[in-house]
C-alpha cells in the first residue's frame, strides 16, 4: 500500500438511502470535499423514500457526484489508495448501485475496496476533522431509519446494546411533521417550530420497555400525536375518518404539539443513554445521524456531557445528515488496521451483528 506519507487517501461513496454522496478524505481523516445530492423533492410528494426512484436516480448521480468529489478535493483517481462504500444496511437497490461503482473503480484502479456499515459511520462523523478521542466510548445513532446506542472500543469494533424496536426518531419525526402539516423530511421544520411552542402543552408517551432494556420504541409516541391532533376517528359508512387536522389548529397550537413531541422524543433518547452510561465506564460519547441536528438534543447531550465529564462528539451540521465523509473516514480506520474487503463485497438491508451483538463496521 502506498501511504503518500500521512496515511490513505480514500474516496467515500454513500448511497444507501436517498442522498448520492461522494467524498475524499485524507489522511488524519482530514475532509477533502464532501458532495451530497439529495433527492427530497423527488420523493416529498410521496411523504417517503420510494425505492425504486431512489436506485434510478442514484444511477443517474453517481458518477457526477464522484467526479465532483475528485475535482474539489483537487485529487486524480491515481493518487487515491483506496474505495470505501457503504454496503448495509440500507435499501438493496440503491446500495447496489453504490457497491457496484466502487468494485467497478477499485479494481481499474487495483486499489482495495471497502465496505463500511452506514450506522457506525454516523458515529464517526463526530470525529471528521477533529483531534482523536478515546476508547471505550457509547454511542448513539439516531436518523431516519435508526435510532440504536452502541458500546464501542474503538471506531471499526463495537456492540450494539440496543435499537429501536418499531420506528427509528427520525421516522417518528418525520410522520408527526406530516401529522403537523409541516411537509417532507420535517424533522428540521419540526424542530425549528418546537422553538416557540410550550413543550408541557401535552403529556405524549415515553416507552420504556422494561428497565433494563435499552431498545426504543417510538410508534407509540407518533400515533399518540396523530390521536391528539386529529381526535378518534368516527365510523362514517363503512369507514372510519378523522373528523379534525391540523388545519383547525392555531399556529401556537401546532408549536405546543411540536414542543411537546420533541420534549418527549428527546426525553426517550436520554433516558436509554443514562442507563447505557450508568451500566459501562466510558469517558467518550459518539452520536451521529440526522437528527443529532436537532437543537434540543444537541442542547441535551451537552448539558449531560457536562454534568458527567465526558467527551462528547456532536458531528457538524454538514455531517449530521446522510453523508461520504464519514463513510470515508471510518473506511481509513479499517485502512489503518488492515481490514479490507475482496471482490466479493455484496450489499445487505441489514446490519450484520454476530451472535454477541458485536458489529464489524
Ligand atoms: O441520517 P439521515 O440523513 O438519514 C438516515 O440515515 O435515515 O437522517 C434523516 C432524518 C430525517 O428523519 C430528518 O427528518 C431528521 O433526520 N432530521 C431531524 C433534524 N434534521 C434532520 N430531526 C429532528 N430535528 C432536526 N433538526
Ligand atoms: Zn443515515
Amino acid at each position: 500500500m502506498s501511504y503518500h506519507g500521512n496515511g490513505p487517501i480514500v474516496l467515500g461513496i454513500e448511497t444507501s438511502c436517498d442522498e448520492t454522496a461522494a467524498a475524499v478524505v485524507d489522511a488524519f481523516t482530514e475532509v477533502k470535499s464532501n458532495i451530497i445530492a439529495t433527492q427530497h423533492d423527488l420523493h416529498r410528494v410521496y411523504a417517503g423514500v420510494v425505492p425504486e426512484i431512489a436506485s434510478r436516480e442514484h444511477l443517474q448521480r453517481i458518477l457526477p457526484v464522484i467526479r465532483e468529489s475528485l475535482t474539489e478535493a483537487g485529487v486524480t483517481l491515481s493518487q487515491l489508495d483506496a474505495i470505501a462504500v457503504t454496503n448495509r444496511p440500507g435499501l438493496i437497490g440503491s446500495l447496489l448501485v453504490g457497491v457496484s461503482a466502487a468494485k467497478a473503480l477499485a479494481w481499474s484502479l487495483e486499489i482495495p475496496v471497502i465496505g463500511v456499515d452506514h450506522i457506525v459511520a454516523h458515529l464517526y462523523a463526530g470525529l471528521l476533522d477533529e483531534k482523536p478521542v478515546d476508547f471505550p466510548a457509547i454511542g448513539l445513532v439516531v436518523s431516519g431509519g435508526h435510532s440504536s446506542i452502541f458500546h464501542l472500543q474503538s471506531s471499526i469494533d463495537c456492540e450494539l446494546l440496543g435499537k429501536t424496536i418499531d420506528d427509528a426518531v427520525g421516522e417518528a419525526y418525520d410522520k408527526t411533521a406530516t401529522i403537523l402539516g409541516l411537509g417532507y423530511p420535517g424533522g428540521p421544520a419540526l424542530d425549528k417550530l418546537a422553538q416557540q411552542g410550550d413543550d408541557s402543552a401535552h403529556d405524549l408517551p415515553i416507552a420504556q420497555l422494561g428497565r433494563d432494556s435499552l431498545d426504543f420504541s417510538f410508534s407509540g409516541l407518533k400515533t399518540a400525536m396523530l390521536y391528539a391532533v386529529r381526535g378518534q376517528p368516527q365510523k362514517q359508512g363503512n369507514s372510519h375518518v378523522f373528523m379534525r387536522s391540523a388545519d383547525d389548529l392555531t399556529p401556537q397550537q401546532i408549536a405546543d404539539f411540536a414542543a411537546s413531541f420533541q420534549r418527549a422524543a428527546a426525553t426517550a433518547l436520554l433516558r436509554k443513554l443514562k442507563t447505557a452510561l450508568d451500566r459501562y465506564d466510558v469517558s467518550t460519547l459518539l452520536v451521529g445521524g440526522g437528527v443529532s441536528a436537532n437543537s434540543r438534543l444537541r442542547n441535551e447531550l451537552t448539558e449531560l456531557a457536562d454534568k458527567r465529564n465526558l467527551d462528547l462528539r456532536l458531528p457538524e451540521m454538514q455531517y449530521c445528515m446522510d453523508n461520504a465523509a464519514m463513510i470515508a473516514g471510518l473506511a481509513s480506520e479499517k485502512f489503518k488496521a488492515n481490514a479490507f474487503d475482496d471482490w466479493t463485497l455484496t450489499a445487505s438491508p441489514r446490519m450484520q451483528p454476530t451472535v454477541t451483538g458485536r458489529i464489524e463496521a
